[in-house]
């Protein structure tokens, strides 16, 4: 017997890396050794004295219960601290800012909280995958948003007027953009807060990459009145090598967050006391610990550039973030078909950009995730393999 699943599984699909690293750990089992080039979990530790505070505090005795659902003051004061120092932005830590465990579950409660069945979402192509799941797990009619290089990759206002704004409700915006890199044109942004304000939508910019390669860190709420109509999800993983830690944070109007909160306090119970202690070490961290982590991003950058040069790719090398966004040659009819070859022939394993929307068909994503070591060696199997079929066209 089989209990039949939830139909409003019927549209999502498992997520794309959880069945491809499945195929290609079945692949390294059985004898290759395929390096992962694909996702952005950072490779790198967090600061000795984030691992310290949390290694302090676990032999605590008191400290094992649940915690406040809002999370603890000293988290949200260091997080109201680190939005002051970073973007010049001011937010009240004792209403304004709701500590989540990672960034990804904010979509959901965020989704869940201010979406109805059929209210429209705005997503963008390309764009993280989760924005369109998990409005589609609300049963939202989901409108996309192109991003295209002939603009820069920039939110085209003049189309997104043409579309029917009237239902839209919740608009996911992306700056520092994943997965093409570019930042946000600020002329461009304060026309998207006055249109969210005359359809009356809510704005939300997910800023997981506002630290990686980022000259002038942006957050939504530098356009003025912004607070009106936008949130925005922030998150330790990037930017302090923290991914598996669980710590993000949603920020805005304080109405906005008791919203979400009514979603997330029926979800979990809070967060262990340490984790946050040492996330609010972590966001005390001074300039000197951004400019170590992007001189080691820096140099990986230059080392995917070279390895999508050996592919025939065009990169714009002023992008940010932790990826390296390529567009692929003319002459290569399927990204797919280039993905599976590299994995077979070359046994590297890069992001097809068609799983971030049909914008991203003729791209790939490589992660700057690789020491140098790793990346030199995936830079010599491409060239073999570029080589090789050179040869094989004589
Ligand atoms: C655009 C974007 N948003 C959100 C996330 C999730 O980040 P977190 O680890 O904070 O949940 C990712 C992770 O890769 C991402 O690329």
């Amino acid at each position: 017997m089989i209990i039949s699943k939830a139909n409003r599984l019927n549209s999502v699909k498992e997520y794309y890396f959880s069945s491809k690293l499945r195929q290609i750990k079945e692949l390294n089992d059985n004898g290759m050794n395929i390096l992962n080039l694909a996702i952005g979990s950072p490779d790198l530790a967090p600061h000795e004295v984030v691992l310290q505070a949390l290694t302090n505090d676990v032999f605590k005795q008191n400290i094992h219960g649940y915690q406040s659902y809002k999370g603890i003051d000293e988290l949200r004061k260091a997080i109201a601290d680190y939005y002051m120092a970073t973007y010049r932005v001011s937010l009240d830590f004792g209403r304004e800012i709701l500590p989540l465990m990672g960034s990804k579950e904010g979509i959901t409660h965020i989704t869940q909280a201010f979406i109805n069945p059929d209210d429209t979402v705005l997503v963008p192509d390309p764009g993280y995958p989760t924005y369109r799941s998990v409005s589609e797990l609300a049963h939202a009619n989901i409108e996309v948003y192109h991003l295209e290089e002939k603009n820069n990759f920039q939110i085209d206002i003049e189309s997104l007027k043409q579309m029917d704004l009237d239902k839209a409700k919740l608009m996911w915006v992306n700056f520092p953009n994943m997965p093409t890199g570019v930042q946000p044109d600020m002329e461009i942004m304060k026309e998207l807060v006055a249109l969210a304000k005359k359809y009356q939508f809510l704005i939300v910019n997910d800023n997981p990459y506002s630290r990686i390669l980022v000259e002038e860190p942006f957050s939504i709420f530098q356009i003025p009145g912004a607070e009106d109509v936008a949130l925005e999800l922030n998150s330790l993983s990037k930017s302090h090598n923290m991914a598996g830690w669980r710590l993000g944070w949603v920020c805005g109007k304080s109405t906005y967050i008791d919203t979400v909160l009514s979603i997330k306090s029926n979800a979990d119970s809070g967060m262990f006391y340490p984790l946050q202690v040492a996330a609010s070490k972590a966001l005390q961290l001074g300039d000197d610990w951004y400019a170590n982590l992007n001189t080691v991003y820096r140099k990986r950058q230059q080392k995917v550039f070279e390895l999508f040069d050996w592919l025939g790719c065009t990169c714009n090398v002023h992008q940010t973030g932790l990826f390296v966004w390529a567009r692929i040659p003319e002459d290569i009819a399927d990204v797919e078909v280039l993905v599976d070859d590299l994995i077979f022939k070359a046994q590297i394993f890069i992001t097809p950009g068609k799983i971030f929307g049909k914008n991203g068909e003729r791209y790939l994503r490589a992660s700057l995730c690789n020491n140098e070591e790793i990346l030199d060696i995936a830079i010599s199997r491409v060239k073999t393999f570029v080589l090789q079929k050179e040869r094989q066209a004589v």
